[in-house]
């Protein structure tokens, strides 16, 4: 158990998983269970792909096996030839530098259309940003890409450090402007494809978690009564108090379908308001 996030104090299928390990080596901090549970659990028992950056020993991809069940198929990739002794039924295991960009469209004619993308290979930034950049817009429209070991982002021996241009944090941190690009008044911040296929960002500790999803145009409203008067909010909210006993006797004399039209119409109506009111207000 981590005292790090969500999980804090259970354990989860990840977690019990690594500590009764007997099989293949998997290396990770501790903290990062709760975060791959609280993003992956939705895919489990899925016939989703699964694509690992860095396989090493295999224990890992073992561990996702697992997590996300015999419908799901994996593609490891890693640097390291030795890793081709992983393959199985239901992994492909592809051997190549993910600096090199050529190499990582291989992978994504290979791996198809993506679910799910764990990034914990090399961990310098040319070979992270190069493997979010090539593969990313190829994810399935509700895919999430996680990129781990981020620390290393602050380490001069992964020409990291704090602030220090180039390093994926700071990439990252540019790329939350997007969420914000529908509201831009700006000609040079315009929507473009990470804003309309990226619902979220979320950062932890040596972690940054991408969910994809198609974003449209914000929209807002207003409900309620716009006053501090609190004799108008007390004549409204005598207004509004459901009498239920005449509730029931109208909906015993009204027929359903009658009663749905009505509702029906009520809500166009309200919808027509509102969007006239915005118009109203833009145009102001
Ligand atoms: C941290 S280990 C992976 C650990 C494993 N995922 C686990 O959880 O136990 C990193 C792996 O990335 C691989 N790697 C290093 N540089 C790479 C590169 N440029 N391209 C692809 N893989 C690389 C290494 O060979 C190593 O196996």
């Amino acid at each position: 158990m981590t005292n790090r996030g969500e999980g804090m104090g259970r354990s989860n299928d990840l977690e019990r998983y690594f500590r009764h390990n007997g099989g293949r080596q998997i290396h990770k901090w501790l903290h990062y269970f709760d975060v791959y549970d609280r993003h992956f659990s939705r895919f489990r028992g899925r016939p989703v792909t699964v694509v690992e950056f860095g396989v090493q020993f295999g224990g890992s991809m073992q561990m996702w096996q697992d997590y996300f069940g015999p419908e799901a198929r994996f593609v490891g990739v890693d640097i390291d030839p030795r890793c081709r002794s992983w393959e199985d039924a239901q992994t492909t295991i592809m051997i190549g530098d993910q600096a090199d960009r050529e190499f990582l469209r291989t992978v994504g004619d290979a791996a198809g259309t993506i679910d799910i993308l764990i990034e914990d290979g090399g961990h310098r930034p040319a070979q992270q940003i190069a493997t979010f950049e090539e593969l990313y817009p190829r994810m399935s429209t509700d895919g999430v890409f996680l990129i781990e070991d981020l620390h290393t982002s602050y380490w001069p021996s992964y020409d990291g450090g704090l602030r220090r241009e180039g390093t994926f944090i700071e990439y990252a941190k540019n790329l939350t402007d997007g969420l914000n690009a529908y509201h831009s008044r700006q000609p040079d911040f315009v929507v473009d494809e990470f804003a309309r296929t990226t619902r979220s960002m979320h950062f932890y500790d040596s972690i940054v978690v991408f969910e994809r999803g198609a974003v449209s145009p914000p929209t807002h409203e207003k409900t309620g009564l716009a006053s501090w008067d609190p004799a108008v909010q007390a004549a409204r909210a005598r207004r509004v108090q459901p009498d239920d006993a005449l509730h029931r006797r109208v909906r015993a004399a009204v027929p359903k379908p009658v009663r749905d039209a009505f509702w029906k119409a009520r809500r166009r109506v309200r919808r027509e308001v509102r969007q006239l009111r915005r118009r109203v207000s833009g145009s102001r």
